[in-house]
């Protein structure tokens, strides 16, 4: 059995883990940054300090709550990209430092293959799989053929999905992040009062598009009143339109597969959007395909996935060396 001490800090959440490769979650340490709040989104500079200050005691307390000693560990990833360079750079200097002070591996985790695989500590998921990643960062379908081992088959071409949700609700005044406060307005909103952009829908591939979107609300704002009910509607449109594109571009992306010769029956999908429950049940209840996704908890950014990733990597063998450079830009296919 292995078991691992992963560290994830490639935005504002700071998260420690320690995950074995009996699929135990020993521990899992999460602290979010919501000073944010106030300012509307992530401040980099803001973000590293914080995880600076932060975490070694989420080390700390990890280890305790698990009951490992350091010595007991048979590896230690960090996730060292994509993200933001600053806190890169600690979680990365975290994790290379005890490898280097206790002699174990070093895994350094792509936070993309992390969100992807952490379903396969909960689920029987075997590759190939189709992957959709919806989260603050990224916008993106895969195929996933192996540990290591990515087809992109289409992107957003300007705003994440995540980022649309927050930009969203920054037009309507609600706090960061968006996604949360958008989806429970929705309940109360009606999904039809607004007919929002559906844009690349009925185009071929499966890229999208969120600008349009964005605008679209913009001008509502400044035309509505903004009644509370207002709100709502415009939450609960919003969602519409995007479960509309979403569903478009995953049948597109599915027919894409298949014209690759890859038979896929799991179809994941995972990062921070995916934890919103319309969108789950539109594309459960229309797509043909076992659908897959982790928990809310695990869908947004946490410690878990990249020692889940880190065990996936250490049964292969895939491991890295001390001068490995953090990297803030790190396509899934470029491994
Ligand atoms: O995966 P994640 O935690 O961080 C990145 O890797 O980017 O994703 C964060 C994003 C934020 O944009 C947040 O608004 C969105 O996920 N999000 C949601 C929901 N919960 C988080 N979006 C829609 N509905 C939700 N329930
Ligand atoms: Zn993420």
């Amino acid at each position: 059995m292995k078991t691992i001490l992963a560290v994830e800090t490639s935005c504002d959440e700071t998260a420690v883990a320690t995950v074995n490769s009996d699929k135990q979650i020993l521990a899992h340490e999460i602290l979010s940054q919501t000073e944010h709040n106030k300012c509307g989104g992530v401040v980099p500079e803001i973000a590293s300090r914080a995880h600076m200050e932060h975490l070694s005691s989420l080390i700390k307390s990890a280890m305790e709550k698990s009951n490992l000693n350091f010595c007991d560990l048979d590896a230690i990833a960090a996730t060292s990209g994509p993200g933001l360079i600053g806190g890169l750079i600690v979680g990365t200097m975290m994790a290379k430092a005890i490898a280097h002070v206790v002699q174990k591996p070093f895994i350094a985790v792509n936070h993309l293959e992390a969100h992807t695989l952490v379903i396969r500590l909960l689920y029987e998921v075997k590759f190939p799989f189709l992957v959709l990643l919806i989260s603050g960062g990224h916008c993106q379908f895969l195929i996933a053929q192996d540990v290591g081992k990515y087809v992109k088959l289409g992107e957003t071409l300007d705003d994440s999905l995540g980022e649309a949700f927050d930009k969203v609700a920054k037009m309507l005044s609600l706090n960061y992040p968006g996604g949360p406060l958008i989806e429970k307005l929705a309940k109360k909103g009606d999904g039809i009062r607004f007919k929002l952009p559906r844009a690349m829908v009925k185009r071929s591939g499966c890229n999208f598009s969120f600008s349009g979107i964005k605008t679209a609300v913009k001008n509502l704002v400044q035309e509505l009143r903004m009644s509370e009910q207002d709100v709502c509607d415009i939450c609960a449109s919003f969602q519409e339109c995007i479960s509309d594109i979403l569903l478009d571009r995953a049948k597109n992306a599915i027919t894409m597969a298949e014209s690759l010769n890859v038979e896929i029956n799991d179809f994941v999908i995972t990062g921070g959007v995916a934890a919103n429950n319309f969108l789950r049940e539109k594309l459960r209840k229309h797509i043909n395909l076992n659908i897959f996704f982790p928990p809310n908890n695990l869908c947004t950014d946490n410690a878990v996935m990249v020692g889940w990733t880190g065990v996936e990597r250490l049964q292969r063998n895939y491991i890295d060396p001390l001068n490995f450079a953090p990297r803030p830009r790190w396509g899934l296919e470029s491994y």
